[in-house]
């Protein structure tokens, strides 16, 4: 089994007691590379430093749109030093959620663009996190691709067929989570069955949102499995294809070799 975890917070607080330990169950399990994701300046300072640190880890820097609010003056210069570091594949995570009330609108829209231009920039995909927003960010994922083509991640795509249509045609990936894996959300599953295989991710956003059988407990990189098991069958393949397919699909995308 080769798996590649897309989307995870190895830097989070829930990790202190026992991060190398759980590095090391995900490389048992057969998940090859993890994605360590920043949120702030600071956790994507430490995305950069845990990628130096373990061999199959690799960093995505950016600012969560919950956090933009709260940014100090000199974290987006930060962020920009940080996305030509050492084993640094993408820029994220980025995007709008209007769930949490904890950044204006105005002020997600503004960062979310800078990050897709950096990535534009780089050549590096960005990671999109949605929540609450989908017509927002569709709209806003238009007007860039004016400019440059796109080169990205719906991150934990829980969105409609129509979102996920929209995204494809601007030749975004979409990345499922464990929340695929829950039992009402039948629809989600529709959604997923209709994405073309060369386009299907898979990622924990440990330590959040476990996937069924391992559902409440703490996430993390060794329980992608089930989220690809789960994908795996609704394209009807093994999941041991589908391990293959979502591998494929993140190295090429992120090119790792
Ligand atoms: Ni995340």
């Amino acid at each position: 089994m080769k798996l590649f975890d897309t989307h995870a917070h190895l830097d989070e607080e829930a990790f202190h007691p026992d991060r190398a330990e759980t590095v090391r169950r995900a490389i048992e399990t057969g998940v090859e590379t993890i994605l360590t994701i920043g949120t702030t300046a600071e956790s994507s300072q430490r995305a950069v430093d845990l990628a130096a640190t373990f061999p199959n880890v690799y960093a995505v820097v950016g600012i969560q749109p919950n956090y933009v609010a709260q940014m100090k003056p000199n974290d987006w210069e930060l962020i920009e030093t940080l996305s030509t570091a050492d084993k640094v594949v993408g820029i994220g995570e980025t995007g709008l959620d209007r769930y949490w009330d904890y950044a204006p609108i105005e002020l997600q829209r503004t960062y979310f663009s800078k990050h897709i231009q950096l990535s534009q920039k780089l050549n590096l995909p960005f990671v999109v996190h949605c929540r609450e927003a989908e017509a927002d960010v569709v709209q806003l994922l238009q007007q860039e691709a004016a400019d440059a083509p796109l080169k990205g991640i719906m991150h934990s795509f829980c969105g409609n067929p129509e979102t996920a249509a929209a995204c494809l045609e601007l030749g975004l990936y979409i990345s499922f989570a464990g929340m695929l894996t829950f039992k009402k959300n039948e629809e989600l599953r529709e959604t997923a069955r209709q994405i073309p295989l060369d386009r299907l991710l898979v990622e924990t956003d440990a330590p959040y949102l476990a996937p069924v059988p391992q559902r409440g407990k703490r996430n993390e990189p060794a329980f992608v499995k089930h989220t690809c098991a789960c994908l795996a069958e609704l394209h009807q393949k093994s999941p041991e294809e589908m391990a293959d397919i979502t591998t494929t699909n993140a190295k090429t995308l992120f090119n790792i070799g």
